[in-house]
């Protein structure tokens, strides 16, 4: 037998830049990250389309860059290879070539769908993130993983491919129904039980002005969560290790959404939130922590105004029959996060 070994170093590296106002400077921050000009792809959704595609088209025109818009229905069943399949298509229509960037224009779905048309087409070209939504801004645009859903588990297709930058313009989240605002602060306040109990009392304290669109204070969420996504992602970024704390509230959370077909009557931050719930509720019962800490996750999830329990409409029996499947394809593996106090858990 003969051996050859291979050893592919990677090396990925970008910027978060958070900054009011942001999106008028795409175009010349673009233009001064990859130097030379190349025409953009801006992938979008309809909604996102008609609230915040001119501000970035003129500021790239302003820097004459060709910019290929490809708009598609906004909701999570975007999130599929269907849509990706648009995407490609439009993209070989337009003669895409590899030195184009795309550029993902959205909330989590557009990020996540982009992301992936992104990681595959002509095995990968240049993503620039701009997200619109608070959950895309604190959560989906950051840290790699790109995806798209299928009909048995959620994010099942899909790779780790990282941007070039994300450049964050948190004056956009203005425009955001406030549906959307606690769909993103069920993520932050899941970050904060991982790690941090001041952001966590953070959030408590300025929960009314962060529902009334308190921009200042939107940012800060935004640079906190990211800040400590990154630390805990740091270790693992391609998270070989399954038991991350990162997910805690998500396997409750992806099996009610895989049982509601990604529809729009449960939206992932909500699904999480009943998650986390969950495991609070569990995490008592089973002595992990004590009742305080599993009322100050219930209250402050219930003060945002996000869910705690799941729609009387789903049986229990069919989301342990989600879970067994999702741990089928995942090899076995299933694993629960716990807290066991604010700002610590158990994996
Ligand atoms: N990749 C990751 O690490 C990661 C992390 C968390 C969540 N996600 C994914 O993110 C997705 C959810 O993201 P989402 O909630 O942003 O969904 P979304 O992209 O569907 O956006 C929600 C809605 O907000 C609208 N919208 C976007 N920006 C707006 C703005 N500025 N003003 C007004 N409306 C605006 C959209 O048109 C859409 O109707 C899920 O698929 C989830 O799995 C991925
Ligand atoms: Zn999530």
């Amino acid at each position: 037998m003969e051996t050859i070994q291979v050893a592919v170093p990677r090396k990925d590296r970008y910027e978060i830049i958070i900054e009011n106002d942001l999106l008028d400077q795409i175009g010349k921050s673009i233009s001064d990250l990859f130097g030379q000009p190349r025409s953009i792809i801006v992938v979008t959704d309809e909604r996102v389309k008609g609230l915040w595609v001119d501000k970035v088209s003129e500021s790239l025109d302003q820097q004459s860059l060709k910019c290929e818009l490809i708009v598609v229905p906004e909701g999570e069943t975007s999130k599929s290879l269907k849509t990706a399949m648009t995407v490609w298509e439009e993209m070989i229509r337009a003669g895409i070539e590899r030195r184009s960037i795309v550029l993902a224009l959205g909330g989590g779905v557009i990020t996540d769908m982009a992301g992936f048309v992104a990681a595959t087409y002509m095995r990968g070209i240049p993503l620039v993130n701009v997200p619109t939504t608070l959950i895309a801004q604190l959560d989906s645009s950051i840290g790699g993983k790109v995806a798209v859903d299928h009909k048995v588990a959620k994010n099942l297709i899909g790779a780790f491919y990282h941007p070039k930058a994300v450049f964050i313009d948190p004056a956009v989240l203005s425009t955001l129904p406030v549906r959307e605002i606690k769909n993103g602060l069920a993520e932050a306040i899941r970050t904060a039980i991982i790690d941090s109990k001041s952001f966590f009392d953070f959030i408590s304290e300025n929960s009314e002005d962060l529902l009334n669109h308190n921009i200042s204070k939107l940012s800060r969420v935004v640079y906190d969560s990211g800040k400590i996504k990154m630390k805990l992602l740091a270790p693992d970024p391609y998270e070989q290790d399954l038991r991350r704390a990162l997910n805690f509230g998500h396997t409750i959370a992806h099996a009610l959404e895989a049982e509601l077909e990604y529809k729009q009557d449960l939206k992932h931050g909500e699904a999480v939130s009943i998650g986390m719930a969950t495991a609070a509720r569990i995490a008592c019962n089973k002595g992990i922590c004590g009742e305080e800490t599993r009322d100050e996750i219930l209250n402050l999830l219930k003060k945002v105004g996000l869910p705690v329990s799941t729609p009387p409409d789903i049986s229990p029996e069919n989301i342990w029959e989600r879970m067994r499947i999702i741990r089928m394809i995942r090899g076995g593996n299933i694993h629960f996060v716990f807290p066991k106090v604010i700002g610590e858990v158990i994996t």
